[in-house]
């Protein structure tokens, strides 16, 4: 990029020399709550989320920022969080790349992709493969990263005929031993390729963005006081989506009971939809099939799209097959 470009500020413009800013990670408290306000000004949604950070309210998961910094001002972000995924009987490290960022003043001045290559660097001297949500892929095409369908299917709402003897137990904030449970049945049940590894301070993530929101909702499926398989959802405009599903895969009455939770769910809402993120392994699918209940890929929704990237852009090898839970974007 050019060393001086002009940076607008309001209708007046300043010339920025490029040459002046650095690339840093903000330490301090004022630093951090400064790239904070920023964050919430690009993503108005998130405010209360960035206004929880300023306040010391909601902490982030292995979240690093790279700042681009004018002086004090931040002029642009990119951050990147670290993840562990299960690959064969080890663990794949894989970068996530979250809070892209540049506010709309400095933007179409090569700020991101300035942030991207730095970061990329750091990422690719790892050998590191990294991945990232975005509804902008044009923005990430050119740095060798590419879209990986994530094969969300949707089915209509139809419950099955459920065996007795067991009760579900609704629930839509969890306490430790709430979250301990699913940790247990998380780790312990359907141990795919790719999976996400969650250590305790993810579940602690986990378990604040659950009790944060009005739109998720759990169920544990119990059994004379034990639980035997727990189910996710969250309400969305049209439809529920079931993000997480962990049932032994050979106990068709826990399959049942969860999916006759979800239709419960979904027709309380009035809702006709069940759309579906699980692995393609799941067990789900077969008994979706063994009941006739034919599921198709997802339309009328508009998702954020996962992109991957091989370090040192090499061939995706596994890359493709990878499925990321969409409670777990970041
Ligand atoms: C997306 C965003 C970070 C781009 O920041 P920027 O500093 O203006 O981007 P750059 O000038 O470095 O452009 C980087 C690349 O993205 C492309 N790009 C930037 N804005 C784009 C847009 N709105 N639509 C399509 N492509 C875009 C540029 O053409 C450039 O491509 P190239 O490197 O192949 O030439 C900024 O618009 C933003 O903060 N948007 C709101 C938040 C957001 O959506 N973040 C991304 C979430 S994943």
């Amino acid at each position: 990029m050019n060393a001086w470009r002009l940076l607008s500020k309001g209708k007046n413009f300043m010339a920025i020399d490029f040459s002046k800013c650095e690339i840093r990670t903000p330490e301090s408290p004022l630093e951090l709550k400064r790239l904070y306000q920023m964050l919430a000004e690009v993503f108005p949604v998130e405010k209360d989320f960035f206004e929880g950070l300023i306040d010391g309210s909601r902490t982030l998961y292995n979240w690093r920022p790279y700042t681009l910094y004018h002086g004090d001002e931040p002029l642009g972000n990119v951050s990147v969080v670290m993840f562990q995924l299960k690959s064969g009987t080890g663990l794949q490290e894989t970068a996530g790349i979250a809070s892209v960022a540049t506010p709309e003043r400095h933007r179409g001045m090569g700020i991101a992709r300035q942030l991207m290559e730095h970061v990329l660097k750091k990422i690719d001297g790892r050998n590191l493969p990294s991945v990232l949500f975005t509804s902008m892929p044009r923005v990430y095409s050119g740095l060798g990263y590419q879209v990986v369908d994530q094969g969300v299917m949707q089915v209509s709402v139809k419950p099955m005929v459920q065996a007795d003897g067991l009760t579900i137990l609704r629930l839509t904030r969890l306490d430790s031993g709430d979250l301990a449970t699913i940790e247990k049945l998380y780790s312990g049940l359907l141990p795919y390729d790719g999976k996400l590894l969650r250590d305790q301070e993810c579940w602690h993530h986990y378990a604040s963005a659950v009790n944060n929101s009005s739109k998720t909702e759990f169920a544990f499926c119990r059994q004379n006081g034990s639980t035997l398989g727990y189910a996710r959802l969250e309400h969305e405009a049209d439809r529920i989506l079931l993000d997480e599903f962990y049932a032994p895969a050979a106990s068709r009455e826990v399959n049942t009971a969860l999916w006759n939770w979800a239709c419960e769910a979904a027709g309380e809402k009035s809702k006709k939809i069940i759309s579906l993120a699980l692995p393609p392994a799941h067990g789900l699918w077969n008994l979706l099939n063994l009941e006739g209940l034919a599921a198709k890929p997802e339309t009328g929704m508009e998702r954020e799209v996962f992109m991957v990237r091989m370090p040192m852009r090499k061939p995706l090898e596994w890359l493709p097959g990878l499925r990321w839970p969409l409670s777990g974007k970041f």
